[in-house]
């Protein structure tokens, strides 16, 4: 599987519930790459989309244990186990972090936007580049939007 995340300098992803910052190049990258694919992410991370609706064009698995929970046009998986018996190879994991965190073991491709910046924040991804099993396999030049700098940086498993 793959994921796709942006963090900042600290690898932090989130604060009070919402992304740190919001780039519109980024996004669109975001909606190309995952276009086509399954998404994988928690209840929380679906509650900051607009309207708290699944994303087009992409079946969308949500990790829920929350009794009675449903969405129309998503899938609710309860446990890791179900999700991961009904997830393709060519999924996306999509957060947030507690989501990350349960799956990074079952990925094998990291499209991660680095903000070259620092926010207040109490969501965070592990560090890649302090991780063995990850290295880095490209990386774009530094790009900028909004005073924001910002890079794309893909790793792969080892
Ligand atoms: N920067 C980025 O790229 C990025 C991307 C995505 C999200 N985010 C940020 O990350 C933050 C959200 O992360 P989060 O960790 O708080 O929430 P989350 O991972 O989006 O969702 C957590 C919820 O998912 C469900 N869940 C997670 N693991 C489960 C499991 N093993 N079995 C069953 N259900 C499970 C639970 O729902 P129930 O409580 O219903 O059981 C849990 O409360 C937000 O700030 C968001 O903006 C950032």
């Amino acid at each position: 599987m793959n994921l796709i995340v942006a963090v900042d300098e600290n690898w932090a992803i989130g604060r009070g519930g919402d992304q740190l910052v919001y780039i519109s190049a980024d996004l669109k990258r975001f909606k190309a790459l995952t276009t086509g694919h399954p998404v994988i992410l928690g209840r929380k991370t679906l509650a900051t989309f607009p309207g708290g609706r699944p994303l087009k064009n992409r079946r969308n698995l949500i990790l829920s244990a929350t009794p009675g929970y449903t969405v129309e046009g998503a899938e609710i998986y309860p446990d890791l186990n179900s999700l991961l018996a009904s997830a393709p190879e060519d999924a996306f994991v999509i957060g947030g972090e507690s989501v990350y965190r349960a799956l990074l073991d079952k990925c094998d491709t990291a499209y991660v936007t680095k903000i070259l910046s620092s926010f207040p924040a109490d969501r965070y991804f592990p560090d890649l580049d302090a991780h063995p099993d990850w290295a880095v396999a490209e990386q774009s030049e530094v790009l900028e939007e909004d005073g924001i700098s910002f890079q794309y940086v893909t790793y792969r498993k080892n």
